[in-house]
This record gives C-alpha cells, structure tokens and sequence, in this order.
C-alpha cells in the first residue's frame, strides 16, 4: 500500500468515532476556528449568490454544516455545495448527518469538476493528508472561477519558541495520540496527527507553494496560540 492509500485506509478505520473525538481533543475551539473562517470567506467574496462550494477532504462534514449555517446568517445563497474526499468511510458519516448535500469519492489531486466552476473551494484540517500537494494546488486553480477563493484551515509546523509552544507541543504528542487513541482504539493515527503536523510546511512555505500555483494569499493568521492557521487565496 502506498503512503497516500494507507492515509485514506487508517481515515477509514476511525470514522465512526472521528466526531467525538475531534470535539473532545480540540475542546470544542474548532468550532470558532470553522465559523471565522466561513465569516471571512463570505465578507472578502461580496457575491450574495454563489453557485458552488467544495469542501475538500469534507470527511465528516463538519466545513459544510458551517458552510451551510453561517450562509443563512451572512444572507448568502448557495446554489450547489458538494462535499469530496477518498475515504468512504468517512463520507458515510457525513452523509447521515447532511443527507440533502452530495459526496463524491475523490482526492484532492485530480477531481470530477469542470474547468471555473467553484466560487469557493475549502479544505480544512485535510491538505496536510495530501501527498500530491502541488497538483492539488493547480487543480483548486482549474476548479475555481477567477476571483474565487480557496479557504484552507490546517496546523501549520512553528517554530517552538517560548513556554506555551511547549506547552502545546506536550498536548499534541504525548496527551493527544493518548486520548485519541481510547477513543479510536486506533493510537497510530492519533500518532500520525503530531507528527504529520511536524512534518508539515510552515506558513510561509504553504503562501510560497499557493502563489506558484496562481493562488494569491490574501488573508493568513493564526487562532488560538498559532495551534490552527487560516488562509485564503484568491484564484488570479
Ligand atoms: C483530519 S480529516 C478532516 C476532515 C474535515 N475536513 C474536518 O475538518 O473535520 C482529513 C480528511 O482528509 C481526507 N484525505 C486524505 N487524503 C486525501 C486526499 N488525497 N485528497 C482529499 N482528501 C484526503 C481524509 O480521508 C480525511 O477525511
């Protein structure tokens, strides 16, 4: 099995308890991180109509609940909101609790879309799982329209530099895959967290890799100590 099926496979395997884990080990903070970045997506895109959004790497489609909720609020419509990712698994979970929102099965590299269709492409807490990052780029180019917007939310890799982001540092690799793992049954892919995270790209490198890819980064911070990173680019 190659690195990215065996990625997909271990997403699989925790599926069923992936939710109450994810709420659990983030305390809930996730939600505001979620509900700021959807906020910022809608007052920097204008457009009251949207005819797509993709969530990418949707899993349990968390992103598109918020999509959904804080549309209503901001009186945006969307016309289409479509929710890809490889793992079954983790779509079937999705689609019990969005059953009107349609999931297609595909990585992020190549996907079933026309050329400029999306007015807003997302990926939260999933790009760090991609092993063909660039082409995943190019391709959430081709997808969206001009102007359109990529909204990804990740834990960038920083660098360690007082009390706190040691503090931090002890939670995800020692506390984390401990909790994860009693809930999961399943350490490894608690393990995987921390240390796909360290061997993830810093902020600078991702706004490096999304320029080359005609993704401009308009909008880049930090939430809660630096623990979560938003960004949002604009298709050139
Ligand atoms: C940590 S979960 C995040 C799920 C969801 N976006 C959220 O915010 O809770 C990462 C997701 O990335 C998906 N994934 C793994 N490899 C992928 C790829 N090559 N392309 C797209 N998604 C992928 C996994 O199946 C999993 O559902």
């Amino acid at each position: 099995m190659g690195k990215q099926e065996k990625i997909v496979s271990m997403f699989d395997e925790i599926a069923g308890t992936y939710d109450v884990a994810n709420r659990v080990l983030s305390m809930g903070i996730d939600k505001t991180w979620r509900n700021k970045a959807c906020n910022l997506a809608y007052s920097f895109y204008e457009k009251k109509s949207l005819d797509k959004i993709i969530d990418v790497a949707c899993g349990t489609g968390d992103m598109i609940d918020y999509w959904q909720k804080t549309a209503k609020k901001a009186n945006v419509e969307i016309k289409n909101i479509v929710g890809v990712d490889p793992s079954v698994g983790m779509m079937e979970v999705a689609k019990k609790k969005l059953p009107d929102v349609e999931f297609i099965q595909s990585g992020a590299a190549s996907m079933p879309f026309e050329e400029g269709v999306a007015d807003i492409i997302s990926i939260s807490y999933g790009i760090r799982n991609v092993v063909e990052r660039q082409k995943a780029f190019d391709e959430f180019a081709r997808v969206l329209k001009k102007d359109g917007l990529l909204v990804i939310l990740e834990f960038t890799k920083n660098p360690k530099e007082n009390m706190l982001d040691h503090v931090k540092d002890f939670y995800m690799n020692k506390v984390l895959p401990k909790i994860g793992g009693m809930i999961s049954k399943n350490k490894e892919a608690y393990t995987y967290l921390p240390n796909s995270i360290d061997e993830f790209l810093t902020t600078e490198n991702l706004c490096h890799e999304l320029k080359q890819a005609g993704l401009e980064p308009i909008y880049v911070k930090g939430f809660s100590m630096n623990i979560s990173t938003l960004f949002i680019a604009k298709k050139l």
